[in-house]
């Protein structure tokens, strides 16, 4: 046969268009497009379904070292099996720095934790911590030639964030080697003075959790951290943004002509602070991540922000801790106080679902608009375009093709994390991934993952695009 697989009859959606076709693959990649290919080793019918370019989950954190107590519920394992179920095919999780270990020992240590466990492929963020002159001079550089191009700054917690000045100078790195800065926004001695008020107080159950960061702490953070990309003159991607306030400072840069990029999750368009309890019982811990998902309202200009182009990037922010047993969101007890509860929930399997049964099927985004969100932009924000992230001859053949009609309520025991809840258990969604393809191979069929741990590709990334210096145009009129 000319092709190892033909998918056929698929209705292909790019992040530009959508069309009737046939999709041939050889050696894992997309080499033919077109209605009536020749014959395959194995044909697939797509029976006219939609088929999109896999998703990227390029926030996810797997097997990640927390330090205070609590162990993630996922490895590489589970995590890739959960997010091929979902439709993801390929995950870009963190390589965290701890503060006093070298970069290097971070993600040598990430290696050894993915090796040989992963179904899906798998590109590194780094995050880093502890931007001592070494680490700005030699090993940043060194990792991002390497192909680890994109790091994550904090704003917040004691154990990961950045300065003012260590901002200014890790900023600085990325504008000169062109990597790509994702920077969690939030005010840190805003939320310890708040804590420690709510504490004093007797107000410790998992629902103060919001009333400690409230939506001002993350517009101060947001406005901040854009403040510093325009210094530093370099881009920056604000990462899970919650509501109004931080998307009105991120929209105000973007009118300015700033290159400022947003990300945005599922848990701030279906979940609200009521999530958090409306008594002072555990349940609430639950849906405890950071930032804390806000009310109705904000759920509605997150979707416009989906919408009209404030969000590049829609990704699961999975952080997953089991609600039962010792190690997981109890692991300083119940009663514990809301703020020694592990931040995150899991997500990595239902972000593409929830997005296309509620964004796409419910008319708000059209299915381009849902590829860019879910794939192509990451891809292209991260140095993996056009290997991953479209439909297009020689990209990888990383496929799903989507079950859409007949509704179904979600629940925990469907997906296949390792965590012990969903926070949309009882949701009615009306699609679901009919089939997932990694680089041509099914690893999701309908019922079960492909049990092939071990399989997924570390993915070296190029420097991505936009975090390139802009030519001025004075440079181009010479
Ligand atoms: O609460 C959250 N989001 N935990 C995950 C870590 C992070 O800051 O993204
Ligand atoms: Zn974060
Ligand atoms: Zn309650
Ligand atoms: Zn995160």
């Amino acid at each position: 046969a000319e092709f190892e697989l033909v998918i056929r009859n698929a209705r292909a959606v790019t992040a530009a268009d959508i069309f009737m076709t046939d999709i041939g693959v050889r050696d894992g990649r997309i080499v033919a497009l077109g209605l009536g290919l020749a014959g395959g080793t194995r044909e697939i019918d797509a029976a006219g379904r939609h088929v999109t370019p896999g998703g990227i989950d390029s926030h996810c954190h797997f097997d990640q070292p927390t330090g205070d107590g609590s162990v993630m519920a996922d490895n590489f394992v589970s995590g890739t099996r959960s997010a091929a179920c979902g439709g993801t095919t390929t995950v870009i999780p963190f390589a965290c720095q701890q503060k006093g270990q070298s970069l290097r020992a971070a993600v040598e240590d990430y290696h050894r934790r993915a090796a040989g466990k992963a179904l899906i492929d798998y590109a590194f963020h780094l995050i880093v911590t502890d931007p001592t002159p070494d680490v700005l001079e030699r090993e940043l550089p060194a990792l991002i030639a390497e192909g680890l191009t994109s790091f994550k700054i904090y704003m917040t917690y004691d154990a990961l964030k950045l300065d003012d000045r260590q901002m200014l100078e890790t900023l600085a790195v990325a504008r000169r080697e062109g990597a790509m800065v994702m920077v969690h926004a939030e005010n840190a001695d805003c939320i310890s003075w708040l804590t420690s008020k709510l504490i004093a107080g007797g107000h410790t159950a998992p629902r103060f959790h919001a009333a400690s960061r409230p939506m001002l702490v993350e517009r101060e953070a947001t406005h901040r951290a854009i403040a510093f990309a325009e210094l530093v003159d370099v881009p920056v991607l604000i990462v899970h943004v919650s509501g109004r306030e931080a998307i009105e400072q991120i929209r105000w840069a973007q009118g300015n002509g700033l290159r400022i990029h947003a990300e945005t999750c599922p848990q701030y368009l279906f979940l609200s602070a009521e999530d958090l309890g409306c008594d002072d019982s555990f349940h609430g811990a639950k849906c405890i991540c950071s930032p804390p998902p806000r009310d109705k309202a904000n759920q509605a200009v997150v979707w416009e922000g989906l919408e009209n182009g404030v969000f590049q990037v829609f990704s699961s922010d999975h952080a997953p801790f089991r609600f039962d047993g010792p190690d997981g969101k109890r692991a300083h007890g119940e009663n514990a106080s809301f703020d020694q509860i592990a931040n995150g929930i899991p997500g990595v399997e239902t972000r593409m679902a929830l997005l296309w049964s509620e964004g796409v099927m419910r008319g708000r985004i059209e299915p381009q608009r849902f590829v860019e969100l879910t794939s192509t932009n990451a891809a292209k924000l991260y140095g993996l375009y056009p290997r991953k992230g479209s439909i297009a001859i020689g990209a990888d053949a990383d496929l799903v093709i989507w079950n859409e009609g007949q509704p179904f309520t979600l629940s925990n025991t469907m997906l296949h994390h390792n965590v012990d809840y969903t926070p949309y258990e009882g949701m009615q969604l009306h699609a679901w991934p009919a089939l997932t393809l990694s680089r041509g191979e099914v690893v999701w069929d309908g019922t079960a993952p492909l049990d092939a741990a071990g399989r997924g590709q570390f993915l070296a990334c190029d420097r991505p695009g936009p975090a390139q210096k802009r030519r001025r145009v004075d440079e181009l009129a010479l």
